[in-house]
């Protein structure tokens, strides 16, 4: 199994930027060993579909909605994902938890939403800074594993994504120490509830992520990938980190 470098473009891109963007990164996926995923805003996932058609890039959604239709207005569900082309979502981003209050149980229903639909879903854990000073983050990863995953594991496959919420967009990462130990918590904790099926999820790391602490942060053992955000708006930053990657051992 290879690292994932996903990107989480959030809520930039038009159509033009589209088209340059996912040029560049089709061009260039040929020297890449890693899955490479992209995330776009859900109003270009078709256009972008149609961009990387003939090429290994992956698609995925931001979010999904926890049912496949009703009156819920502004909100996308995990079919109409997967009908723009998406086979991957993120669910739980932090910034979604802060701004629209989404519990852990609901992200619970969402995970399920998305295997329904074929997609498989990234779930996004990671603490608040507060929670890191008084040394509560493990427990708080915990807690989000706990009630945010079901209790069998997608058949489409499952991704953790730890970021920590004061790395995002803050130009600051944990110790690789401190990665580490994060990640070996998530890999204890999938595989005690999950057995040999937690040790293939892949557990990606996320929060300022750039081409000069990649390699360091990918070559972490337990780190399956990247979940990139600001750096994944330009090809050649986004590529850069993807160059990082390197192949994992089978089990995970
Ligand atoms: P960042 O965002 O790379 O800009 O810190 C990461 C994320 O929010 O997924």
């Amino acid at each position: 199994m290879r690292q994932l470098i996903a990107g989480n473009w959030k809520m930039h891109g038009l159509r033009a930027e589209a088209g340059h963007l996912c040029a560049d990164i089709v061009k260039h996926i040929g020297d890449i060993d890693a899955d490479l995923l992209v995330c776009p805003p859900a109003t270009l996932l078709a256009h972008v579909a149609a961009l990387i058609a003939s090429s290994p890039v992956l698609l995925g959604g931001q979010d999904c909605h926890e049912v496949s239709h009703g009156a819920h207005t502004g909100d996308v569900s995990a079919p109409m994902l997967a009908d723009a082309g998406a086979r991957w979502v993120i669910i739980g981003h932090s910034e979604r938890r802060q701004a629209y209050g989404e519990t852990d149980a609901r992200l619970r229903h969402k995970i399920a939403a998305a295997e329904h639909a074929q997609l498989t879903p990234i779930l996004c854990v990671g603490e608040n800074e507060e929670e890191r000073l008084a040394g509560r983050h493990t427990q708080r990863i915990g807690h989000q594993l706990h009630h945010g995953l079901p209790d069998t594991l997608p058949t489409t496959g499952c991704v953790v994504a730890y970021e920590p919420i004061w790395a995002i967009g803050t130009g600051r990462i944990p110790s690789l120490d401190d990665i580490a130990a994060m990640h070996t918590f998530i890999r204890t904790t999938l595989t005690q509830r999950f057995g040999d099926v937690g040790k293939g999820v892949r557990i990606l790391y996320g929060g300022s992520v750039k081409p000069d602490n990649a390699a360091e942060i990918l070559a972490i053992p337990e780190v399956g990938g990247a979940l990139v955000g600001g750096a994944s708006l330009q090809a050649q930053s986004f590529l850069d980190i993807a160059r990082a990657a390197r192949p994992l051992p089978s089990t995970t």
